[in-house]
This record gives structure tokens, sequence and C-alpha cells, in this order.
């Protein structure tokens, strides 16, 4: 069969990385793509935001899935559109994707399901906003509304840090924020596909936001990320299967929304139990990359059982023994505006260590793969344990070279200070 990957990050070069293995496929298309992805698939010039052009092209290709891989298309309706021409796709409609979208959409559903996460207030004015701080002291985290890519969101461990991200949000244009009780504990990331009516736990994983060795400075999209996450346990795992993506997925279909594609549930580990931090509608990234590593199944069987709601007809996923983990090579100035153009060399070299470099910032120039991005590249590796993974990863990474190109030294720390093995 012909299918369409929409996307160009790492998390869909992980993708058509996976794709291109199916038995299934016939010919793989990539829009907007990136070099990695074009040794994978057929890059298209479309325009993602045209959907009328890409409703064409599937029709002109015989396109029978289209797997949508980031947020904004997701939100931006495409989902809706090729439904209303009778393509499958991968990935929700736009009602569903505010579950990432708004967060005051997705503190409502958890109201309605009593699903447990932080206690919070919607704040349409900066007074409402200042009286919802006097109400949970600090620290206090506010998040603006929206679609903020990570950056939207404040972790105020003072009121006076409190009172500069309200001054920042309400500032010269109003807004509207989310002000939410602090959770204690240790965050995961759980990854749960879903036709709108059955789910498949689809492996967990957990990233390191920070740009520095530490997890020190600035937040970013995730300089790394390993998978499985031993800190959910089997038990808890079911807990919040039970107590959080079961009920939304009941609640979403209630609402006459049901959410077809993945959910990715931000989880913190508290000492109540799992609670929701968030929800995204789609693969993390470079979570997915460490997912791709592990799964062991055609990607394609898969989604396409989700696009079509066949869900409920098979078994859980199949997973590789062996642990994964993903070291994100990024462009000097990240996560401020990045250098682009510098040549990179080793990506080769860097595989025949044994690592997969998934491109996320790159584009080809004269024959060279040059930085377009603030995230370049993810090298990726699998092991026995996750400090085997970790140990081979850093070995690919020292065969990659491009100017100001910087990593973090420290991925999957947390989980091998648990436990080496
Ligand atoms: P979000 O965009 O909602 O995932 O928030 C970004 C990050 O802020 C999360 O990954 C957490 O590290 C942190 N965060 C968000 N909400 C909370 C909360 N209620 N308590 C503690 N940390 C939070
Ligand atoms: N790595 C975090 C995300 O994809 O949102």
């Amino acid at each position: 069969m012909n299918v369409l990957l929409i996307g160009s990050g790492g998390r869909e070069h992980a993708l058509a990385w996976k794709l291109a293995q199916s038995s299934r496929l016939n010919t793989l298309f990539a829009a907007p793509g990136n070099p990695g992805i074009a040794t994978r698939a057929e890059i298209v010039a479309l325009d993602v935001a045209d959907h009328a052009a890409v409703t064409a092209f599937c029709a002109d290709k015989a396109i029978e899935l289209v797997v949508i891989g980031p947020e904004a298309p997701l939100v931006d309706g495409l989902g809706d559109s090729l439904r209303a021409a009778g393509i499958a796709v991968f990935g929700p409609n736009k009602a569903a994707a505010q579950l990432e979208g708004s967060k005051a959409f997705t503190k409502r559903i958890c109201d309605a399901a009593g699903i447990p996460t932080a206690g919070y207030i919607h704040a349409t004015s900066r007074a409402e906003a200042r009286a919802a701080l006097d109400k949970f002291g600090a620290p206090v985290v506010i998040k603006a509304d929206g679609l903020a890519a990570g950056k939207g969101v404040t972790v105020a461990m003072t009121r006076e840090e409190a009172e500069a991200a309200l001054a920042d949000l309400f500032g010269a244009r109003g807004g509207e924020a989310v002000i939410e009780q602090f959770l204690e504990g240790e965050e995961v990331s759980l990854f749960v596909l879903t036709d709108g009516k059955d789910i498949l736990p689809f492996g967990t994983a957990q990233d390191h936001k920070r740009v520095g060795d530490g997890d020190t400075g600035p937040n970013t999209g995730g300089m790394g990320a390993y998978s499985p996450a031993r800190v959910l346990t089997s038990a808890l795992e079911t807990r919040a299967l039970d107590e959080i993506v079961r009920p939304t997925v009941a609640a979403m279909a209630a609402a006459g929304t049901p959410f077809s594609g993945v959910l990715y549930a931000g989880l913190m580990l508290t000492a109540d139990g799992p609670k929701l931090i968030e929800y995204n509608a789609r693969f993390g990234d470079p979570e997915c990359q460490v997912l791709m590593a592990r799964l062991d199944e055609d990607l394609l069987e898969v989604l396409l059982a989700v696009a079509t709601g066949t869900l409920g007809e098979r078994g859980p996923a199949k997973w590789r023994k062996e642990a994964a983990l993903t070291v994100v090579m990024a462009a000097k100035g990240y996560p401020g505006t990045p250098e682009t153009g510098a040549q990179i060399d080793g990506i080769a070299a860097a595989e025949a260590k044994g690592a997969t470099v998934f491109q996320a910032g790159t584009r080809a120039l004269d024959g060279q793969i040059v930085t377009a991005g603030g995230r370049v590249l993810a090298v990726t590796a699998t092991g026995p344990t996750i400090a085997d993974a970790q140990a081979d990863a850093y070995r690919a990474l020292t065969a990659i070279d491009f100017t100001g190109g910087f990593y973090r030294n420290d991925i999957g720390w947390r989980e091998i200070a648990r436990d080496p093995s």
C-alpha cells in the first residue's frame, strides 16, 4: 500500500525508518521531509497547510494511509479534511487534538471524568490569575493556553517568579492562563494508541528537557530520551491506564470527539499515584526514536489498525527486550536561534559504530548535509541494558562533527543511577 507521512523532524525520520521495513508497504511518500527521511521515502513538495492539495495528492497516488507526525497539522484539522475525503489517517481530528492544543480543554475533560491531575484555575485576567496564586502559594505552575511548543510553561519556585510570569503572559495583549498546583515526583511518558474505542499501550520513555548536563539551563523540546522507563512499573502503568487513559478515551468518545491516534500522556508519579501533567496528540520527539528502535513488529499494520478502528482485533504490541537510548546533537544557539548551514560529517561513520542516526534539522546542499534547525540529529542505540545503549550512542556520537554542534553528556543518568542493569 502507498503511505504518506507528514512531517520533517527526527520523529518522522524514525517513523519513516520503521514504516519502510513493513512488508505491506509499496511506496512511502513524505512531505515536507528532510534528507534523512529521503533515504526511506519519496519526498513530495506539498504544502501541508493546503488540505485540498494534500487530498488531491492522496487520490492521485492511491494513498491508503496518511500518518501525521507533528501537532500543528493535527490542530489545523488536516485529519478532518483527509477523513472527509475517505482517506484513512493516523492522528486525531482537530476537535480531539485539543487534548494537546488547549490545556483548559484537557483540564475540563479531567474534571468531567475524575482523572487525577494537578488542581488548577483557568484565569482569563491577571486579577483572576493573582487570586489563584494566593490560593496555591509557591511553588506554582503557570501555563499559557494554546499550543506553545513546550515553551508556554513556567514552574515558579517563588511568588516573585510567578508574578513575573503573569506580567509576561497578560502583559501587552492580555491572555489566558491555567494556574496549577505544583506536583512533586518523577516525570514519565506513557504512549497509548487508541482508535477512539480500544487502547493499545505503546511503550514508556523518559526525556531530558533541559539543555545542559545535570538538567540545567533552559527548556528544550528534548535533548535525549530512553525507553523503557522502568520507574513506571507495570502496576503503576495499569493504574495510569485505568485512572487516566481509559477515562479520557471514554470521555472524548462521549463528547462526540473520539480521539484516534497516539495519546502521549505526560505523567507525574506522585506519592498519591500517577497524575496527568499533560497530553500530547502525537508521538514525542525524541521519544519516538527510542520507541521505534524497540518496536518488534510491523508499524504500518499497527497504525492502520488505529486508523481503521480495528485495534480491538489485535493483541498487545511486541517489543524487543533491549533498552534504547537517543542523544540529540543540537546546533550552536539552541534552544535560542540556532546557527544553520554548517556541514555535517560522520553520519555514516556513526552508523558503522552500531547506532542509527535520525535526522531532524538538516537539509541537503550541494551534495552535503548541512544544519537547518536547532535539534539536528538524534543518535540512537539499543543494548541489553540502558548503560550499554548509552555507551553505544556516545561512542557513535564521537564520529559526528559539525561546527558548533553540542549534546548533553548525561542522557539516561536517572535510569542508570536507579539500577545500572
Ligand atoms: P507541560 O507543557 O504541561 O508538559 O509542562 C512542561 C513541563 O513543566 C513538564 O514537563 C513538567 O516538568 C513541568 N510541569 C508542568 N505542570 C506541572 C505541575 N503541575 N507540577 C510540576 N511540574 C509541572
Ligand atoms: N520530547 C517532548 C515532546 O515531544 O513533547
